[in-house]
């Protein structure tokens, strides 16, 4: 591969997963708009973020990713964000508590738009149209005018991220992640719900220790720690030439990264070694994602994080792997001996979401039993290879959806068309999420229990 890069040499790479643009003149002026638009995240955030993926590499923290499948114009609302990021504090302080490590947030929101598709058109009864692509590219309406791709959407895009980032970062940094809120995160359950009773659990635990550390003069007033979270984004690298357009040098380092959001990652389908989305990826130094399915050989793998992180550093990628709950045992261990031989520096993740996708009731779910049994196996394949179970990468939302069946509430097929309204693939609504973190964190914990030998110890 040719050493030169810059934001746009994926240009002349092939690629899949392009939109069919009509008016490609509009699609290059909205592009060059965006270009001279502020960034929406900044190089030092994505430099932090990367040092804290360099201790997630290292066993010392766990990273939890997870939001929309593709998040949607119609809905974006300030009650959706606040849900969603409540439902994700909970998580993550579950997470917590299992691993007794830091656990580091990363939404898939502010970003997450673009949808690569299996197939490049619909057809319901007689009529074919293209595909939906996700609200940057295309309306989810079945009629012509809707799916034809409209570079305005891209600015629509572009603007929602940053009203979506701001609200974050309020929350984040205002007070409401403030750990002495942590009965209030409460509030999000529905009335009788079986996670609410385990949760108040460890929120009594919680307030406890903070009544001991206040007692002893450690307050959220005087510690930043307490009373704020670090909170970043991240989205599939998609549609390039918007990724291009907030590309930006640093004037510190005089690096190129991504300003759509902190991290982005590589889709399933669209990571062959010689096209465009990792020829784009492996000149930015924000820290990357790369998913991982059965499709994938082991030296392919091995080339890819040679090509995505020639520098072997710590944090810069983070292998998703999304094999289905019954492919874990029979793909991951391959790759992770690959990746161990050579020496290559990564972290695990496990995305038990898109492996696991069914159809019920003519509805797209996910049966939430899968979901664990994947992620029971992620961990046992780590286990057995003596490799760190570094992280979960899910689809989810704050709200009540019934979406996956399954869970503690028992949503069944007949239930999906209650409340069915993801954009595009099925999510764990707000129960499912904590309940899926209860399991991890006796994953972690017991991971903490069994294999001290595997416990980093912080000097
Ligand atoms: C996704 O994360 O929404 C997605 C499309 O995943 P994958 O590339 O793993 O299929
Ligand atoms: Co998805």
């Amino acid at each position: 591969m040719k050493k030169e890069w810059s934001p746009s040499t994926w240009r002349s790479k092939p690629i899949k997963q392009v939109p069919a643009y009509p008016d490609q003149r509009a699609l290059a002026q909205a592009e060059e708009r965006i270009g001279t638009w502020p960034p929406l995240v900044f190089a030092g955030e994505a430099r932090a973020l990367r040092q804290s993926l360099a201790e997630v590499c290292e066993g010392k923290a766990f990273l939890l990713q997870g939001g929309d499948c593709a998040e949607s114009f119609a809905e974006h609302g300030a009650d959706n964000i606040r849900d969603f990021f409540r439902v994700f504090l909970q998580m993550s302080i579950v997470l917590t508590f299992g691993a007794s490590k830091p656990v580091v947030k990363v939404g898939r929101i502010a970003g997450q738009f673009a949808k690569p598709r299996s197939s490049d058109n619909e057809t319901q009864g007689e009529i074919t149209l293209p595909s939906y692509r996700g609200d940057i590219i295309n309306g989810i309406d079945f009629d012509t005018e809707s799916r034809i791709p409209d570079p305005e959407r891209l600015k629509m895009a572009y603007r929602q991220s940053a009203a979506t980032l701001n609200l974050l970062r309020a929350f984040a940094q205002g007070g409401y992640a403030n750990l002495e809120n942590v009965h209030q995160w409460m509030l999000g359950f529905v009335k009788g719900s079986p996670q609410a009773a385990r949760y108040e659990e460890v929120a009594e635990r919680i307030s406890d220790s903070m009544a001991l550390m206040r007692a002893i003069g450690i307050t959220a007033e005087n510690n930043p720690q307490l009373r704020e979270t670090p909170f970043y984004t991240s989205h599939e690298a998609l549609l390039l030439g918007y990724e291009q357009a907030l590309t930006r040098t640093d004037s510190i380092t005089g690096d190129w990264y991504a300003t759509s959001g902190h991290m982005v990652w590589i889709g399933d389908r669209t990571r062959q070694p010689d096209h465009a989305h990792v020829e784009f990826c492996r000149g930015i130094r924000n820290p990357i994602g790369l998913k991982c399915g059965p499709s994938l050989d082991p030296e392919e793998l091995v080339r890819l994080t040679e090509i995505l992180n020639p520098q072997n550093a710590p944090g810069r990628l983070t292998l998703i792997a999304r094999f289905g709950h019954d492919q874990v045992e029979q793909y991951l261990p391959k790759l992770i001996r690959a990746v161990e031989k050579e020496g290559r520096k990564v972290i695990w993740s496990c995305d038990p979401m898109h492996g696991n996708t069914i159809t019920a009731n003519g509805y797209k779910t996910r049966p939430f039993q899968r979901v664990l049994t994947e992620v029971e196996s992620f961990f046992a394949v780590h286990r057995a290879e003596g490799t760190h179970p570094g992280g979960i990468h899910v689809e989810m939302t704050g709200k009540n959806v019934t979406e996956c069946t399954g869970g503690a509430r028992a949503i069944t097929a007949e239930d999906l068309s209650d409340r069915y309204h993801t954009h595009c693939d099925p999510r764990l609504n707000a129960e499912q999420a904590v309940e899926l973190s209860f399991k991890v964190a006796e994953l972690l914990k017991s991971d903490r229990q069994e294999c001290p030998e595997k416990m980093v110890v912080n000097a």
